[in-house]
């Protein structure tokens, strides 16, 4: 298929990415799509035939950044005609009203849409009005995934669950992902096969609650359902593959087998993302979120003790409705007994058809600024510390691309730090022993281990 794709590309694809890692992997999956129908992808909005924007509902702010696109946009579709496309989750919650905010728009696509997207774009083009496209099919995409993957680098996301049943009263993912979908394991292999064998050596498996993932055991094998600490244990000994990562988790899905997996799997990565959102117990309940600081601080303690050296990080909410004084500083709490690699914090958006949104003691914007403040601070001083404690250390850095300055390559540690070292080009795609030697804002300076010596 590769060869009869790559020569005759006529039209172009301008695809802009707002959100998650889940809407990186699927814009990367839509362009791929796109190649056998000529589109080959570009930087430059001018030169597109097509405009993809992928959007992101999670925050008001985020689900506003598509309206002053479009626009942008718009006098530009009027000069030269281009199909404006809007996908991803604010297509699914606000596919309606988009159409009627800006008419410019031609086809509207929920992320589980997109794997009908040659056939939107024929429709568009055809029927000259607006497609719109929200059903839930999760399955029918992922089967529609199955299909020929290209890598890009050596550092590769593969879906393996999409969607959420944990409904916290603050997020709109359950209402635009829909319910929880695992990939089956045998799909998830051969996806893993395909990257390796094109010289992707780390992969990162991702999920809106990756580690409620479950998939009948491979086909041929009997035995039960397997858990998230199975795939990665079986991933693992797919050949060159000797990285593995997986985001996002939820504390009440933290089973035995991936924490043991954690400890005696060495391709996993010390690196878990494991989001708490507050320290007090009462705005926890609030949130719905099915744990208590408590159960999830003890978590975290299983977990050091499988693999002593993790990197933990998380995200935090801050002035969710409710929270006074004493639970603000019941998540300070909370950030100081974890002591976090690194961690988001947001102040809390109030999203409409949440429940959160319509509850009572929203906390006033001046408050939650100041809160956001005092918190970041704190988890800057945490990032730091935790990034000057491997100044000295030699770690392996898998090196991807060329740095801005000359000679130089940037990779990531173990712990997902960037790392740049001066190195012959020769070495990316390799894991290479790297001494740290310093700490910059957001990444390690280091020197080739063997140049040290
Ligand atoms: N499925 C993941 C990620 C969800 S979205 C998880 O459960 O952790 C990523 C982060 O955005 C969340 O962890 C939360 O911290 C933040 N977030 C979600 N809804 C929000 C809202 N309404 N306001 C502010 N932050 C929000
Ligand atoms: Fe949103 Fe909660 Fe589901 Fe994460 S677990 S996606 S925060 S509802
Ligand atoms: Fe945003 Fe949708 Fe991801 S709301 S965070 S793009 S799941």
């Amino acid at each position: 298929m590769s060869e009869n794709t790559t020569t005759t590309a006529v039209k172009r694809v301008f695809v802009k990415t707002w959100g998650c890692q889940m809407n990186v992997y699927d814009s990367e999956r839509m362009t791929g799509l796109l190649k056998p129908l000529g589109y080959a992808p570009t930087d430059v909005v001018d030169d597109a035939d097509l405009v993809i924007l992928n959007t992101c509902h999670i925050r008001e702010k985020a689900a506003e950044k598509v309206y002053s696109e479009l626009g942008r946009l718009k006098p530009l579709k009027e000069e030269r005609g281009m199909q404006i496309a809007v996908a991803g989750c604010v297509a699914q919650a606000e596919g309606a009203e988009i159409t009627a905010r800006a008419p410019q728009v031609d086809i509207v696509f929920g992320p589980q849409s997109y794997h009908k997207l040659p056939e939107m774009i024929a429709r568009a083009a055809r029927d000259k009005g607006e497609v719109l496209e929200t059903h839930f099919d999760v399955e029918e995409k992922f089967d529609a995934l199955a299909a020929h993957r290209e890598a890009d680098g050596y550092t590769a996301f593969v879906t393996v669950q999409e969607g959420c049943d944990k409904f916290c009263t603050f997020c709109v993912v359950p209402y635009t992902r829909g319910a929880e979908v695992s990939r089956h394991v045998d799909m998830i292999t051969a996806e893993v096969r395909q990257l390796a064998a094109q010289g992707v050596r780390e992969i990162t498996l991702l999920g809106q609650n990756v580690n409620a993932w479950q998939s009948p055991a491979p086909a041929g094998t009997s035995g039960d359902a397997w858990g998230l600490g199975q795939l990665c244990r079986h991933l693992a000994r797919v050949d060159g593959i000797d990285r593995i990562r997986f985001t996002t988790s939820h504390p009440r899905d933290m089973d035995d087998e991936l924490i043991a997996a954690f400890g005696e799997e060495e391709k996993l990565m010390p690196y878990l993302h494991l989001p708490v959102q507050a320290g007090s117990d009462r705005i926890l309940k609030a949130m719905n979120r099915g744990h208590t600081a408590e159960s999830y601080i003890r978590t975290i303690e299983i977990i050091r003790a499988a693999r002593p050296d993790i990197a933990i990080s998380g995200d935090m909410i801050v002035g969710f409705p409710g929270e006074d004084d004493a639970a603000f500083e019941d998540t300070m709490a909370l950030v100081r007994e974890i002591n976090y690699a690194s961690c988001f914090s947001f102040k809390y958006s109030r999203r409409p058809g949440t429940p959160g949104a319509t509850m009572a003691k929203q906390v006033a914007e001046d408050v939650k600024n100041e809160r956001l403040q005092r918190l970041q601070a704190l988890l800057e001083d945490q990032k730091q510390a935790f990034n000057a404690a491997q100044v000295g250390r030699t770690l392996p850095v898998l090196f991807e691309k060329h740095g801005r300055q000359a000679g130089q390559l940037i990779g990531r540690s173990p712990y997902l730090q960037s790392v740049f070292a001066v190195g012959d080009p020769a070495l990316l795609g390799q894991i290479v022993d790297v001494r740290i030697d310093g700490t910059m804002t957001n990444s390690l300076a280091g020197s080739l281990a063997r140049d040290a010596a």
